[in-house]
């Protein structure tokens, strides 16, 4: 993205400090969904992404890259495809379980929504431990299709999620606005 949508992305993230919990600082993107040319100009910088790595098909991760992704798959002419938290999805899924600071989490896809020939791009909001992403890339794989990279609005750099996404990646791009 140039850096005038880079200034004007930035300047819609609200800092909410101690969300959920005390100590975290939640990025909240909502001003940014508000403002029309704001919101308009990061669909436009993704589905740059997308045109530019091939993408033939745009995966959302829960919830918020729901939000950003089926926009930027309508603008970029594919097809979008939800990965949701285990339990949600009606018909025949793949799973992914995968390992969070304390515990775990599971994400699901409709397996029929994702064949050999895809070639996806993962989007979502934010890049934190990199764990939900990189469970979402084993699951395009899974189901035998192909990784064309990993889009975000922001990465969490303290969280280091680039070095743990880095070997499902495999060669293809993680682009963070
Ligand atoms: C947040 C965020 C990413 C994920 C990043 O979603 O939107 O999907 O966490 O974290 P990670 O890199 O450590 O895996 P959340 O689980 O809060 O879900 P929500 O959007 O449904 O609230």
């Amino acid at each position: 993205a140039s850096a005038d949508v880079t200034q004007l992305l930035l300047s819609r993230i609200r800092d909410v400090p101690d969300h959920p919990e005390p100590g975290v600082m939640f990025k909240d993107i909502t001003p940014l969904l508000a403002d029309p040319a704001a919101f308009s100009a990061l669909t436009d910088a993704l589905a740059e992404i997308a045109v530019r790595t091939g993408a033939t098909k745009i995966v959302g991760l829960e919830a918020r890259g729901f939000i950003l992704g089926a926009p930027v798959a309508v603008r970029a002419g594919l097809g979008f495809v939800p990965v949701r938290k285990a339990g949600k999805l009606p018909g025949a899924t793949l799973s992914q379980v995968y390992d969070l600071e304390y515990g775990s989490a599971e994400i699901e896809v409709h397996a029929e929504d994702l064949a050999p020939g895809d070639r996806v791009l993962v989007v979502d909001d934010v890049l934190a431990t990199g764990g939900t992403a990189e469970a979402s890339l084993r699951l395009i794989r899974r189901a035998g299709a192909e990784v064309a990279g990993v889009a975000v609005l922001m990465e969490l750099g303290f969280l280091d999620g680039r070095a743990r996404l880095e070997p499902a990646l495999d060669g293809a791009p993680l682009e963070t606005l």
